[in-house]
């Protein structure tokens, strides 16, 4: 078998660094090297070491750049690629005005598959190489994202959108076809590969309480799959999901009544939570998803980090395209950040690169195959440039510490920082 050794700085993480002097949270080596064999991580380390473990490799020299694992986004819409950037609106008038419609266009499987490679090749430009994808109501979705993902090894968590009521006939299913399509899907889809599959009902107010219980089916039937949906995201949102389910306690206890929490649960941005819906998301071990760039860009609100890790819950975060603006996880970081300061919170750099590295892929229960460099987990790998425009060289210029060097790319970054993108150890951008 090839091997492919990558030669460059290298910088993983092994928990959440208080802050930067929390040297035992990560590993970072100026002359390092990863030796990559058949799509995983074989040896890391300095880069003497690993070098002398297979002289006959093919070196790619990555100096001076940084070498990080791939970027995980944990809430992302694929048919909505043609959505972000849709003036003035806030939620609810957003779904209507802009997403539905151009979600309904998935119904065309030829338009699904075009747009799957735009998504799968836009989330590598990025460095985002694995990606938690929310698909349109149309089966065929899902199949054209799970065929592209399989196509390029891509690691892929998707769903088919489950959504009979509220929204467009052209968007809309039934609770009963919702089941047999996730159902034909989670069969053909779910553990081939890198795939796995996200049971995705859209929200309480698109979904029957019978299309909450074909969820809680499906979940009871295939407890691997994972279960992706929205929650408190806006206040018109809250006073209507309440309006349709006047039963439950609160917005969290309509997914919770339906058998819908727990560790493989991820629920879009959680800003407006009551005190019972925080303690529910901690005793479940569900998992809140910040979505900053989506959040201020819908005016949604603010997420209150501190107080969900307070209570001891793990939250992802994800750019949410199309409410997001942009693919980059670097952007999120820079808008989560600003979110945080806004509530005298702090996003320190170390931290936000373990989050969307290390912290996502926990959150997913996937640290053993993504989200580090160690030895015997998949080869997706970012490489980073720091000084990728004049503006970020001529900050850098003033950079001394690694936890400098990160900021700017938390702060500047987007694609133009991202040089190289590897997945399962093969490049996606072409230099
Ligand atoms: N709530 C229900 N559907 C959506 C969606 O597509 N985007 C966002 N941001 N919130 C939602
Ligand atoms: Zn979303």
């Amino acid at each position: 078998m090839t091997k492919t050794l990558l030669r460059g700085r290298i910088l993983t993480f092994h928990a959440r660094p208080c802050d930067a002097s929390d040297t035992d949270a990560f590993t970072y080596i100026e002359d390092g090297a990863l030796l990559l064999s058949d799509g995983q991580i074989i040896a890391s380390g300095p880069h003497a070491d690993v070098a002398g473990q297979a002289p006959e490799a093919q070196v790619i020299d990555h100096r001076p750049h940084l070498l990080m694992a791939g970027f995980i986004d944990t809430h992302i819409h694929f048919p909505q690629v043609q959505v972000v950037a849709s003036w003035g609106a806030k939620l609810l008038d957003w779904l209507s005005d802009y997403t539905f419609p151009a979600e309904a266009e998935y119904a065309n499987a030829q338009h699904s598959r075009a747009m799957a490679r735009v998504f799968c090749d836009l989330l590598t430009d990025h460095g985002t190489t694995t990606a938690v994808a929310f698909c349109s109501v149309h089966k065929s979705s899902a199949e054209a994202l799970f065929s592209e993902a399989q196509s390029r090894n891509m690691r892929m968590i998707a769903g088919k959108t489950m959504m009979d009521r509220n929204a467009s006939p052209a968007v809309h299913d039934t609770a009963q076809s919702s089941y047999n399509d996730s159902t034909a899907l989670i069969a053909q889809w779910h553990g081939r590969n890198r795939l796995s599959y996200a049971i995705t009902p859209r929200f309480a107010i698109t979904s029957t309480p019978e299309q909450l219980e074909m969820a809680r089916t499906l979940a009871a039937e295939h407890p691997s799959c994972f279960i992706q949906t929205h929650l408190s995201e806006n206040h018109a949102e809250i006073v209507e999901t309440k309006r349709l389910y006047p039963q439950a306690r609160d917005y969290l206890d309509i997914y919770e009544s339906h058998g819908l929490l727990g560790p493989r649960t991820l629920l879009g941005h959680a800003l407006h939570l009551e005190h019972r819906e925080v303690e529910a998301l901690a005793a479940t071990g569900s998992h809140p998803v910040f979505c900053p760039t989506s959040n201020l860009f819908l005016g949604s609100g603010l997420f209150d980090d501190a107080h969900l890790r307070a209570h001891g819950i793990d939250s992802g975060i994800a750019t949410d395209i199309g409410g997001g603006t942009s693919y980059s996880m670097l952007q999120t970081l820079n808008e989560g950040y600003k979110v945080l300061q806004l509530q005298d919170q702090t996003l320190h750099a170390l931290q936000a690169f373990d989050w969307i590295t290390r912290g996502n892929a926990a959150v997913l229960g996937l640290s053993d195959k993504i989200g580090t460099l160690a030895p015997g987990t998949e080869a997706d790998i970012v490489v980073l440039d720091a000084r990728a425009t004049p503006a970020m060289a001529v900050r850098m210029d003033r950079a001394e510490r690694l936890d400098e060097e990160l900021f700017v790319l938390q702060m500047m970054g987007d694609d133009r920082a991202i040089v190289q993108t590897y997945v399962a150890g093969a490049p996606q951008k072409t230099v």
